[in-house]
């Protein structure tokens, strides 16, 4: 069957910075189903070849080294553009009739893709229902969804409900960027296809996790969408909340989009709710020094650029063992890291016997250095029993041999195009992430916040947070990763 994608928000940076490259390199790979066109809408009035060229060059520049002139040529004729208005029904009965015209009326699966203003997706999902282009009569519709899903859990509910109206469960794509990463791809393969790692991947073993996304940027000219949102609702509700929920859930029975996320959805259930003291025990909030000083940020804005979180996953693996996750921006580097922190042996026979063996942990390096490391205890030569720490590394870019990792768009859209939804949210997935996340957006507006930490950028953002995990006898796994 042939297929359609329809980009709503054609001329926005997301299409031309992520969706046009992955789509262009999809198809020099061969991987894009035979017949595939891709239509462009959004208010500004384009003719087609111009469309074209202004990809061509946007694309040039993003796909960088693996861009091929004559690779493009054969892509390019399959672009086409629709100027359109979501807010306005006759543009829906426009697209309709050109896709129809450029489908020849043939059956056609159809994906849309949703990049335009959040504040336009319930528009749109109801203009795309009220033109017919939802019906699956003549092949399949899906709908892709970008973050961010609601703000809150109202508003995300209310967003469900109303895509519910026009598409069934199983045609929504709800995106989240970090599930297209390799790296987040291969945890399930290092838990799932290894049987060394498993039988110690519960409370028995493990002291704690910690997950770090940080960012050495800052806002930018973000301040519009960022003031509002800041770093929980950014980071937290989605990326970090899903690299929790893949570190931390059973294996699936077999690895199909429902079972699997019905695994993760069980990590979202056992989240402890925290209530009362626990705002200002378990959670660090900090606010980058400048923050006030970027443009377009009010003065006195209380939003929070830097938080770690220790939450608790009340379930019989998980029960006791912390899992601390962290975000910020304006930190020392970008790395994103999961640390598998392992218990202590019970009794050390070797060099100090107060020392902890630190050394036992597993580092998931998700970007830029992609790779894993183990980390164990070894003898010193030559110095009697004395122990170091020593480690095993893999490296995904010498595995695969220079060659760049795939951008996270290539497969998060080719599996909406082939109908896999195991790397998107399901409905009920982005309501409890809320959940979590939303007492703690409250309390942190309320008298139960803990102080709002001015950090200098170029660190591991507060020294409390520091402070706060020396306290709980742990320590931030604070490596920068060493890019080759
Ligand atoms: C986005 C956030 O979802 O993820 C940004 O809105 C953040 O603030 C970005 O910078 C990080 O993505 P990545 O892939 O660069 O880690």
């Amino acid at each position: 069957m042939s297929n359609t994608i329809v980009i709503f928000g054609a001329s926005g940076d997301l299409t031309s910075r992520k969706l046009i490259p992955a789509l262009y390199q999809l198809h020099a790979k061969g991987r894009l189903p035979e017949q595939t066109r891709i239509v462009g809408v959004s208010r500004s009035e384009f003719e087609h070849e111009e469309w074209r060229k202004a990809l061509r060059e946007t694309t040039a520049k993003f796909a960088g080294k693996v861009f091929d002139s004559s690779q493009w040529d054969t892509f390019a004729p399959n672009i086409y553009y629709q100027a359109g208005d979501i807010q306005d029904s006759a543009s829906f009965e426009k697209l309709a009739s050109f896709l129809h015209e450029i489908e020849e009326g043939q059956s056609t699966g159809r994906v849309y893709y949703l990049s335009t203003m959040p504040q336009l997706y319930k528009t749109a999902i109801e203009q795309l229902g009220a033109a017919g282009l939802a019906c699956e009569d003549n092949g399949t519709r899906r709908v892709i969804i970008e973050k961010p899903f609601g703000t809150d859990l109202k508003t995300a509910k209310v967003l469900n409900q109303s895509i519910h109206n026009v598409f069934d469960e199983d045609q929504i794509y709800r995106i989240d960027h970090y599930l297209g990463k390799e790296t987040v791809q291969n945890i399930f393969a290092l838990r799932f296809a290894n049987s060394i790692f498993e039988p110690l991947w519960n409370r028995n073993y493990v002291d704690h996790i910690q997950i770090t996304v940080a960012e050495e940027v800052v806002i930018g000219r973000r301040a519009g969408y960022y003031d509002t949102s800041g770093i929980l609702r950014d980071m937290f509700q989605n990326h970090l909340l899903q690299l929790m929920m893949i570190t931390a859930m059973e294996p699936p029975a077999r690895f199909d989009a429902n079972m699997v996320r019905g695994e993760k959805v069980k990590v979202l259930h056992a989240v402890r709710k925290m209530s009362g003291g626990d705002f200002a025990a378990q959670t660090v909030r900090g606010q980058y020094a400048g923050y006030l000083q970027e443009e377009g940020v009010p003065a006195d804005s209380q939003t929070a650029t830097f938080a770690a979180l220790k939450l608790y996953c009340d379930n019989w693996r998980w029960q006791g063992v912390p899992f601390y996750l962290r975000s910020g921006k304006g930190m020392s580097c970008r790395t994103t890291q999961i640390v598998i922190q392992f218990k202590d042996v019970p009794h050390m026979l070797f060099g100090d016997k107060r020392r902890n063996t630190l050394g036992n942990r597993l580092v998931i390096q998700v970007q830029p250095a992609e790779g894993i490391q183990l980390h164990f205890e070894t003898k010193v030569p030559d110095a009697g029993m004395k122990t170091r720490t020593s480690h095993l590394d893999f490296n995904f870019q010498d595995s695969i041999g220079g060659s760049a990792m795939p951008d996270a768009y290539q497969r998060l859209l080719l599996d909406a195009v082939q109908g896999d939804a195991s790397l998107f949210s399901r409905g009920d997935e982005v309501e409890l992430a809320w959940g979590i996340i939303d007492p703690i957006l409250e309390a942190w507006n309320s008298p139960a916040a803990p102080p709002l930490l001015v950090y200098e950028t170029g660190l591991w953002g507060p020294p409390e947070a520091n402070e706060w995990m020396l306290a709980q006898k742990r320590e931030w796994f604070d490596v920068c990763p060493v890019l080759q």
